[in-house]
């Protein structure tokens, strides 16, 4: 897996935002897919200007969620679905058949699973997927331990994940599952780009380079992917 450092955040959400716009200039309608979470706030901030200058159309484009806690929806601040839309979906003109992502307030789960894996049967597979780290590991919600034959699924939360929440809800939220892509589905994307930020991502982004690729800590599984690099900023990068 190629490893690319940048000097600063700013440089780094720019060239993940390069790499979603060049496979979009390349197929139109390509499947792309973009984690919630702090980390890509910048690419979708690169992404809507790269829009706004013509860089990129994204009128043909299919967008695919990764994860959502189960409970929240776009009423909550910090699900993911509020997230992507108030950073990246609102600002720009997409119509409702472009996006499919998961419901974290559906009654039924299991049929929302059935529901995104039947549109990723029709639409897929991913063309590039931009990943977060979780602080254990995790990529989407597929904690350690995940199986490599998950496609979409119900996941009980790992205890780090719930304490590492509240920065996203500014306050404890009982959240105890998530609904997320499965390592299977991720692992065949076309292009997986592997992103972290920040000094606190250091541990885990050389763990990621350093182990052995194995669902203990789900990131290193990206190193197995055709297609597959990291970018990091300097701060991410310090222990490399
Ligand atoms: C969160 C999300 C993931 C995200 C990851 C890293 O729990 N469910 O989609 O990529 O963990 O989050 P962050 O970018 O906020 O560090």
């Amino acid at each position: 897996m190629k490893t690319f450092i940048s000097p600063d955040y700013q440089q780094l959400s720019e060239a993940v935002a390069k790499n979603v716009i060049d496979c979009v200039n390349a197929k139109p309608n390509a499947l792309i897919c973009i984690a919630g979470g702090d980390t890509p706030l910048g690419v979708f901030a690169a992404l809507v200007e790269a829009q706004k200058q013509g860089r990129v159309d994204f009128s043909q484009t299919q967008f695919l969620g990764l994860d959502e806690w189960l409970g929240l929806g776009k009423a909550d601040k910090g699900s993911c679905r509020e997230m992507v839309w108030s950073h990246f979906f609102d600002k720009l003109t997409l119509r409702d058949e472009q996006i499919c992502f998961f419901d974290g307030l559906t009654d039924s789960p299991q049929a929302e699973c059935q529901r995104v894996d039947g549109y990723i049967a029709q639409h897929g597979p991913i063309d590039c997927i931009v990943l977060g780290i979780g602080m254990n590991g995790h990529i989407g919600f597929n904690e350690p331990g995940a199986s490599l034959n998950n496609t979409c699924h119900v996941i009980d939360l790992d205890p780090i994940t719930q304490t590492v929440s509240v920065k996203y809800f500014g306050t404890a939220r009982d959240v105890k599952q998530g609904i997320s892509l499965g390592l299977k589905t991720i692992l065949a994307a076309e292009n997986i780009v592997l992103m972290a930020s920040g000094e606190k991502k250091a541990d885990i982004v050389a763990q990621t380079v350093n182990a052995l690729a194995s669902n203990a800590i789900p990131s290193t599984l990206v190193k197995t992917a055709k297609r597959a690099a990291l970018y990091v900023d300097k701060a991410a990068a310090s222990a490399l």
